[in-house]
């Protein structure tokens, strides 16, 4: 594979395209500045590594390279102290207190006679040697020799830096304690793609997972819960547990050995203490310490918002400050992330306390409860002489003079803050989630919901909608990995990456620098690396993706697409299984029929869907009743020829809360018309039910509708969530007009409002 990576400049591009015809670059995150060129330096049994006694600090960046190299080529290069300018085949690392490129920048060349890498820092020369390991045959990341490969690099001239300074990921090892093993190759991924904070969430409602010694039930209590949900919050009626105890919590002495290695590959781990909500787990083990200390609280079960916070009252501070003061002294970062999210003020509202307290210091609700707890707890960090991150709902009921803020609902909290002279890290949820399904949720491992796939991550412009002022107080960017339904490491790394790959090169390439289809010609490189490195990533980088268009006869494409440019897809329409001697593709299939489309390509990706053929496909609907605003903008997808497959993708159906729904399809003109079918949801857990039954009719002039069938819909209240189908079957009727009216039934048993969850009305 040729490889022209992309450039900053015009003049850089010219070059560029003249010399590096030969050479592959699958750089990731990508240089700042970056020329190619022609020719190798090869790394031979005679190739020196110099570090001179001055810079002896870059000697532990140098041994790594030796490491590696011993390791996958049985190469031992020694060290040499002594350099002379002309010295060939030299890897030369030095310090260069002058080059300008700040505390994490570097300058690399390399020659056909010699490698120069140059920094201000070892900060710098670590990322630099994490270009050169990228530099060298993929397979330096191998743990056990590999035979037959020339050790080189290809000639170029680099001089790098980060964008931001904040370029992270967080883990939260509440929902699921992760092992100290995990948590190591989880920071040497972060260093591997040039990311420097590990966010690490400690605390839940269902385990407080580190050590305090001063309140031992912290973790003898709190870090047990005694089962956890199974299947999606909303899958089963009622839910269902598992019976299996849960458990896990950091030593003080694990804390520290994890931040010692964390240290030694520039990660700075982010400790996050969640207040005043997201407390159970705390309150179980210190009832006293809420609104309600006769309660029985326990370690949460389920996910969700709980409404067991931690009560203001001094003897709350007391305890939160003595955890501070054990938890600063484990971590030499200059934050301490104190939560602030999602912290219901229904337990403030009822507490007589918090009423006097609010009249007390003369605030006007809760939110400025809210706000006067954040602020003390700060003024506590800063007297310590760290300084607080929280969510962006400490923005709420004032911000505390010196936090920075965490925008996770979107932008706008990160937007808000900048315009109050606050800094940012920006991880919005649209973009940066990792709990959110990266491919079709009806094929993929269970997740929370969403969809995320990696070129959504990847196009995401952290200066978006930030004024050029507001713009200098983001800090940086950071990928969010919940792990409700990430129980083990595996599937931790399999919902991490490589979305965070996407992330960790918007970290680091100057605004304006991105380029998906170059990123993923380098990333499926990569992901060569992370084999390497027994990395549990997602292939979904490999996939094929179906993209259905009509052409100009109003005929059904289909286009298959994927990320990769250089592999084949061959494709059957008979059912048959694909092979590479199957038909080839190469432009949109067109389809007149109800078709499933198997294909396969030559980098091992597989691919099946069915596509529906109806006669309402593609055509124009109205609604009775128009659903809520943003949902089926276009009026679209009830007719769109993909049926909705599964209850976890809701974007796939349209949703009408407290009304029936009901729609008229004009199929443009009077047409044959056998057979009608639609789809409803059920998911109890959520109120949405089934109509209480579906009528539909059919008409010639959008008036009168003759004919119509209506049907009960019957199901079960109990058990897990549903697709239930309705038919009507009109065997040789025409019409133009096709009504489907699904009744609501009003309210559910428990009185709460009812949604009805339709998809694909098929017209046969
Ligand atoms: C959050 O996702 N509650 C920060």
């Amino acid at each position: 594979m040729k490889k022209l990576a992309f450039f900053f400049t015009l003049c850089t591009l010219h070059l560029t395209l003249l010399q590096a015809q030969d050479n592959v670059y699958n750089l990731i995150p990508f240089p700042a500045q970056f020329n190619g060129g022609e020719g190798q330096f090869v790394v031979n049994p005679q190739t020196k590594i110099i570090v001179t006694a001055k810079d002896a600090g870059l000697k532990p960046i140098a041994q790594s390279l030796i490491n590696a190299l011993k390791t996958a080529s049985k190469l031992t290069l020694p060290i040499a102290s002594t350099a002379t300018p002309t010295a060939k085949n030299v890897i030369y690392i030095r310090q260069n207190k002058a080059l300008g490129l700040g505390s994490e920048g570097y300058k690399l060349l390399v020659s056909a006679d010699r490698v120069i890498l140059e920094t201000a820092t070892p900060q710098g020369a670590f990322y630099g040697m994490q270009t050169i390991f990228q530099l060298l045959p993929t397979a330096v990341f191998s743990p056990t020799p590999v035979e037959n490969i020339t050790w080189a690099m290809p000639v170029c001239q680099i001089q790098d830096k980060p964008r931001f300074v904040h370029r992270g990921l967080m883990l939260d090892v509440g929902r699921y304690f992760m092992p100290v093993s995990f948590i190591k190759k989880y920071i040497d991924l972060l260093a591997v793609h040039k990311m420097n904070v590990l966010h690490w969430h400690l605390t839940d409602d269902q385990g407080w997972r580190i050590e305090i010694k001063k309140y031992p039930k912290l973790t003898q209590i709190g870090s047990k819960r005694k089962e956890t949900l199974v299947g999606q919050y909303s899958e089963n009626y009622p839910q269902k547990f598992d019976g299996k105890e849960i458990g896990g919590f950091y030593t003080q002495a694990e804390i520290k050995d994890i931040v010692k290695y964390a240290q030694a590959k520039y990660v700075t781990i982010i400790p996050e203490i969640e207040m005043p909500g997201h407390a159970s787990a705390a309150l179980a083990a210190y009832p006293e310490l809420g609104c309600e200390p006769t309660k029985k609280y326990e370690v949460a079960t389920k996910w969700g918002v709980m409404t067991d916070v931690f009560c203001p009252t001094e003897q709350t501070f007391t305890f939160l400050q003595d955890v501070l003061t054990e938890v600063i002294p484990l971590f030499p970062g200059k934050y301490i992330h104190i939560g602030g999210d999602e912290c219901p003020k229904d337990a403030w509202q009822k507490s007589a306390f918090c009423q006097e307290l609010i009249k007390k210091l003369n605030l006007k609700d809760e939110h400025e409860l809210q706000s006067y707890f954040i602020k003390r707890i700060e003024k506590f960090v800063n007297s310590k002489g760290r300084a607080i991150i929280g969510w962006d709902e400490i923005l709420e009921g004032g911000v505390a003079p010196n936090a920075t803020v965490m925008s996770w609902r979107g932008i706008k909290g990160g937007i808000e803050a900048a315009k109050q002279k606050h800094n940012v890290i920006m991880t919005p949820n649209t973009y940066y989630y990792l709990d959110y399904y990266q491919a079709n949720p009806a094929k993929e491992p269970l997740a929370i919901g969403g969809y995320l796939p990696i070129e959504k991550v990847y196009e995401y412009d952290p200066s978006a909608e930030f004024s050029p002022e507001e713009q200098k107080y983001i800090l940086g960017v950071q990928g969010n990995v919940w792990t409700e339904y990430m129980p083990t490491p595996q599937q931790v790394e399999y919902m991490t990456f490589p979305r965070a790959t996407a992330i960790a090169e918007v970290a680091w390439v100057p605004s304006g620098g991105k380029n998906f289809e170059d990123f993923a010609t380098r990333l499926k490189e990569h992901v060569k690396r992370m084999d390497y490195l027994k990395v549990n990533y997602s292939k979904r980088i490999l996939d094929v993706k179906a993209v259905t268009q009509f052409n100009n006869q109003g005929q059904l494409q289909v286009r298959l697409e994927k990320l990769d440019s250089d592999s084949k897809i061959y494709y059957t329409l008979d059912g048959k299984e694909p092979s590479t001697s199957s038909t080839e593709y190469v432009m949109p299939i067109t389809l007149d029929k109800i078709t499933t489309i198997k294909a396969i390509t030559t980098a091992g990706a597989r691919f099946e869907e069915k596509f529906f053929i109806h006669r309402a496909k593609g055509k124009s609907y109205t609604y009775a009743n128009a659903p809520a605003e943003g949902v089926d903008a276009d009026r679209k997808k009830l007719t769109d020829g993909q049926v909705a497959q599964s209850p976890r993708n809701s974007a796939e159906w349209v949703w009408m809360s407290g009304k029936d729904f009901e729609i008229t399809i004009d199929l443009g003109e009077v047409k044959p018309v056998t057979k009608v079918s639609a789809n409803f949801l059920k998911i109890i857990m959520s109120n949405v039910f089934p109509p209480t039954s579906v009528e539909i009719g059919l008409s010639r002039d959008g008036e009168n509708f003759k004919d119509a069938i209506a049907q009960p819909v019957n199901y079960q209240l109990e058990g897990p969530w549903q697709i239930l189908p309705v038919v009507a079957d009109f065997k040789t009727a025409r019409a133009r007009y096709i009504r489907v009216r699904a009744k609501n039934a009003g309210k559910s048993p428990s009185g709460q409002t009812i949604t009805i969850a339709m998809d694909e009305v098929v017209v046969d």
